[in-house]
């Protein structure tokens, strides 16, 4: 038997439009996501930035995916390089986070880093990394989708054994407790 719940609109309480952009964010807010960022071997240097809306997308091919902005210039220096590393912060990175989603000249200044297949940055003391090669970008809005397709990945087990992963839940960082 196939289940459907369908619920009229005038069900939901207290609802209001979504093209108000303060609204939008604030009820998306209420769905926690990890944090992670995305780098790549630019053609003038090192380039990153925190991102959010990182996914598994499939298993065979091991695909995966996130959403940069289409006024973001780091994406706009990024993507020329065809590869791109996602790093997965633990929850002793919020500065982390917050210095690749900030404006500073060289957000690679004192951040330890060491490249692995793509030569995309892999940024020490993340619990895990991600390299991949630009498999497709897909326009959604003001945002991109862009697709990756997974070339090599670890994790670091000790910085995973010694720290939660990295939470961004209705605008703030926070962590998640026993896992
Ligand atoms: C927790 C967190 C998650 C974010 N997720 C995204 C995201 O998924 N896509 C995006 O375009 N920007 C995201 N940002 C914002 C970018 O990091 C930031 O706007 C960007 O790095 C600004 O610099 P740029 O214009 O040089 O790209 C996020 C910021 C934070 C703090």
């Amino acid at each position: 038997m196939r289940l459907c719940h369908c619920y009229p609109a005038d069900a939901m309480t207290g609802g209001s439009e979504p093209t108000d952009g303060r609204e939008f964010r604030r009820v998306l807010g209420h769905y926690p996501t990890g944090v992670t960022v995305v780098t790549a071997a630019a053609a003038d240097g090192p380039e990153g930035m925190t991102i959010g809306s990182f996914s598994s997308v499939s298993l065979d091919p091991p695909l995966v995916s996130f959403c940069p902005g289409h006024d973001s210039d780091s994406w706009a220096r990024m993507r020329g390089a065809g590869a791109f590393c996602v790093n997965v912060l633990g929850d002793h990175q919020a500065d982390v986070s917050s210095l690749f989603a900030s404006r500073v000249d060289n957000r690679f200044e004192g951040v330890g880093t060491r490249v692995e297949a793509t030569g995309a940055p892999v940024i020490d003391g993340c619990l895990a990394w991600i390299d991949c090669r630009i498999e497709a970008e897909h326009t959604a809005g003001d945002h991109d989708i862009v697709v990756g397709r997974v070339v090599a990945l670890g994790a670091d087990d000790a910085a995973a054994a010694a720290n939660g992963p990295l939470v961004f839940y209705k605008g703030g960082y926070g962590r998640v407790g026993e896992l």
